[in-house]
């Protein structure tokens, strides 16, 4: 397979953003939030294979603390390590960025995310009760922290 590419998005790229997640999660960001974190001065990366846009991220960096505020594999390119390599990519990005620790929120229901994020590190530092909104009702957010 090829190798993993990221680039910074611009405000160009924020409807194929928007796109990309909205066919491969159940609760996506609308442009409007990409448009706001943009302008907040988070760092939004795209992910490519080649040409191929195959993934996103977006990362708020304050002093040695790096969040992560989402991370997103399109969905006909999820389950193939990708996820993986673009976390890993990040963390070694916010490292040389002079982060010393990530920090994340994921859904308590999420468990292919939590345990690629635990593969690679993170642990349990939080819980946000009745934090999301779910299907039915609300779920808890399981707050994540890593070193770097
Ligand atoms: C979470 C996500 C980014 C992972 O990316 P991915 O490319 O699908 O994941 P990878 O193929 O790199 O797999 C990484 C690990 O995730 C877990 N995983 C992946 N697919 C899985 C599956 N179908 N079932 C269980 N665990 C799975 C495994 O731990 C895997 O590691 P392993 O292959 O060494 O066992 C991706 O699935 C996604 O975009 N999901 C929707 C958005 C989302 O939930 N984002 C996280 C918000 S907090």
């Amino acid at each position: 397979m090829s190798t993993l590419t990221l680039r910074p998005a611009s405000a160009l790229d924020l409807t194929l953003l928007a796109t990309l997640e909205a066919r491969s999660t159940a609760h996506p960001w609308s442009e409007a939030q990409y448009r706001g974190s943009l302008e907040s001065g988070h760092q939004l990366f795209i992910a490519q294979l080649d040409a191929e846009i195959v993934g996103l991220a977006v990362i708020m960096l304050v002093l040695d603390e790096a969040h992560l505020l989402n991370i997103v594999i399109d969905h006909d390119w999820q389950g193939q390590g990708l996820g993986r390599q673009l976390l890993s990519e990040l963390m070694l990005r916010m490292r040389q960025q002079g982060a010393l620790r990530m920090f994340l929120e994921v859904r308590e229901s999420n468990t292919i995310a939590r345990s690629l994020y635990e593969s690679l590190g993170f642990s349990e530092c939080g819980i946000r009760k009745h934090y999301y909104r779910a299907e039915q009702g609300r779920e808890h957010a399981i707050l994540m922290e890593a070193s770097l």
